[in-house]
C-alpha cells in the first residue's frame, strides 16, 4: 500500500542561504570587512582547510545563473540575507550604491522568476567597524543596526514581503562569548548575556520600526529550536533539560513570540549574578518585538542528563555546569556530521508552538544534512544523495502529521540551496540540493535536487506504508 503525503497548495518550498556564505566578492564593489573577513586574515588556521569567505560560490556575480537553478528545483521562495557591511560599509554612514543596485536587481530577478524573496537582515556577519565598537555589547551598535534596517525598509520594503531580523541569534552569543568558536572568542557568561539581551532589544526595535511603517509584508525572526529531551523522568534529569531549554530555546523564543522573557529565566539569571545592563524603557520595547512569522531551524535534538561529575569552581561558568549531554543508546546518527537524526523533533517543536505559543504562523526555515566528501557518492557526474532524500522525507512526514493536527506551518526550506561556505567549517559539510565544484565553480543538481523539484510540482510525495 502506498500513501500520498499532500501539502497545501501554497506551501513554501525553498531553501536558505546567507550573504557571507554565498556572495563572495568580499573585497569588491565597496564592501567592507565583516568580523569573518578580519578574523580569517588573522587566524586562517581556524578555518577548515584554511578556506575563507572571500570567494565562496560567488553569488554576487552568478546570481542570475543561480536563480535559474532555484527555478529548476521548483522553489517558490528563497531566503538569503543582506550584508550590512556591503550596504553600509562603515556600519553607520554612507549607503553603498553598488550594493543597493545588487540587492535591488537580486530581489527583482527572484520575483520575476516567481520566487518570493525572504530577506534576513543579519546572519552572523557583524561589520568589522561595528565589532571594533564592541559589537552587540555596545548599545550604540543597536542604534546602528536599527538605522541599517530602516535603510533596508526604505530601499526594499515595497518589494520584499518577508523580513527577518536575525538568523539564529543565539549562535553568535554561544559561539562568540562562551565556546570560543566564533570571533571575538570571549569566554564569559555575563558578557554573553549582555550580547543576547542587546540582540533581542535590537530585534524588538526593528520589528516595531517595521510595524510603524504599515507595509503589507511580515517581519519575523529565525530561531534554531533544539528540543531538550531529558534522559529519564528522574527529577534531576528533567530539571537539567528544563535549564537547557530555558537557556537555548526560551531565551529567544519567549521574547520573540510572547514579548517577554520567561520569569524563570530572569530568576535564574539573577540567581547566578548574570544580569545585563538594561534601561527603564526596555521592557516596553521588548513587548513590541512580537513577530508576525517565526522561522524555525531544526537540525538535531538536545538530549541531556543531570550533571554527575563536579565542575571546576575556578573555571569559567558554562551552561554545561547545569546539565551534561546524553548519548541515547541506539540513536540514529548522521555519521558524516556526527549529529543525531531525530525526525520527530520537528513535530515536537511545531506542537509546542501550537500549544504554548498561540500557534504562531511559522515555517521550517532550515533543516538539512551535512555530509563530508560527497564526491564519493557521485555517479555519472551526479551526487546520489539518497541519504538526504530520506532525511528530508522523514522530516516532512512528521511535519505533515503536525499540519494534520493543526500546526500553523507554512513551508519547508532546506539548508541549503548550493553547497556553501560555513564559517569555520568552510566547505567541510556539504548541504546543498546543488553540488558546487569550488575550483571550477561548476554547479550540478544532486539527486535530491531532482527529487524536491518533483515534490514541489506534485505538492507532496508517495511512500510505502511500512516506512
Ligand atoms: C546553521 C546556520 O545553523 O547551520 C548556517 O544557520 C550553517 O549558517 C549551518 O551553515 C550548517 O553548519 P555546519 O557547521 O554543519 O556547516
Amino acid at each position: 500500500m502506498m500513501s500520498f503525503y499532500r501539502f497545501p497548495d501554497h506551501f513554501w518550498w525553498g531553501s536558505a542561504s546567507s550573504a557571507a556564505q554565498s556572495e563572495g566578492a568580499a573585497h569588491e564593489a565597496g564592501k567592507a570587512d565583516t568580523v569573518w573577513d578580519y578574523w580569517y586574515r588573522q587566524q586562517p588556521h581556524r578555518f577548515f582547510n584554511a578556506v575563507g569567505p572571500e570567494k565562496t560560490s560567488d553569488f554576487y556575480h552568478r546570481f542570475e545563473e543561480d536563480i535559474a537553478l532555484l527555478k529548476q528545483l521548483g522553489h517558490n521562495s528563497f531566503r538569503t540575507s543582506i550584508s550590512w557591511a556591503r550596504l553600509i560599509p562603515d556600519g553607520v554612514g554612507e549607503v553603498n550604491q553598488q550594493a543597493v543596485q545588487f540587492y535591488r536587481e537580486l530581489i527583482h530577478q527572484l520575483k520575476s522568476a516567481g520566487i518570493e524573496p525572504f530577506i534576513c537582515l543579519y546572519h552572523f556577519d557583524m561589520p568589522w567597524a561595528m565589532q571594533q565598537l564592541g559589537g552587540w555589547e555596545n548599545r550604540a551598535v543597536v542604534d546602528a543596526y536599527v538605522r541599517y534596517a530602516q535603510v533596508c525598509f526604505d530601499l526594499f520594503g515595497e518589494q520584499v514581503s518577508h523580513w527577518f531580523t536575525f538568523n539564529e541569534p543565539i549562535v553568535p552569543v554561544e559561539q562568540g562569548y562562551l565556546y570560543d568558536a566564533h570571533y571575538p572568542n570571549v569566554v564569559d557568561f555575563k558578557r554573553a548575556v549582555q550580547v543576547a539581551y542587546h540582540t533581542m532589544l535590537a530585534h524588538a526595535r526593528v520589528v516595531n520600526e517595521y510595524h510603524q511603517r504599515q507595509l503589507t509584508g511580515q517581519i519575523g525572526i529565525i530561531l534554531n529550536l533544539t528540543p531538550s529531551y531529558p534522559r529519564s523522568e528522574h527529577p534531576a534529569d528533567v530539571k537539567a533539560a528544563r535549564i537547557a531549554d530555558l537557556l537555548f530555546n526560551r531565551s529567544f523564543l519567549d521574547p520573540a513570540v510572547l514579548g517577554q522573557y520567561p520569569q524563570e529565566l530572569a530568576q535564574w539569571i539573577q540567581d547566578h549574578d548574570l544580569q545585563p545592563i538594561t534601561e527603564p524603557d526596555d521592557t516596553a520595547m521588548l513587548a513590541l518585538g512580537k513577530v508576525d512569522l517565526l522561522g524555525v531551524n531544526y537540525y538535531q535534538p538536545r538530549r541531556v542528563k543531570a550533571r554527575l561529575s563536579a565542575v571546576n569552581p575556578e573555571g569559567p561558568m558554562m551552561p554545561e555546569w547545569f546539565f551534561e549531554p546524553y548519548e541515547m543508546p541506539g540513536r540514529k546518527m548522521n555519521p558524516y556530521r556526527g549529529w543525531e537524526i531525530y525526525e520527530k523533533g520537528i513535530y515536537d517543536i511545531l506542537t509546542n508552538l501550537r500549544q504554548n505559543y498561540g500557534n504562531i504562523p511559522c515555517y521550517i526555515s532550515e533543516n538539512g544534512m551535512g555530509v563530508e566528501n560527497e564526491e564519493r557518492f557521485m555517479v555519472d557526474g551526479e551526487v546520489q544523495d539518497d541519504y538526504r532524500i530520506d532525511f528530508i522525507r522523514g522530516h516532512l512526514m512528521w511535519l505533515h502529521k503536525a499540519l494534520e493536527e493543526g500546526a500553523n506551518c507554512l513551508g519547508y526550506h532546506l539548508w541549503t540551496f548550493i553547497d556553501c561556505w560555513s564559517w569555520t567549517n568552510a566547505y567541510k559539510n556539504r548541504y546543498g540540493y546543488v553540488a558546487l565544484d569550488l575550483a571550477t565553480q561548476q554547479r550540478r543538481l544532486k539527486k535530491s535536487g531532482h527529487w524536491i523539484a518533483q515534490v514541489s510540482a506534485e505538492h507532496g510525495f508517495q511512500v510505502e506504508d511500512h516506512q
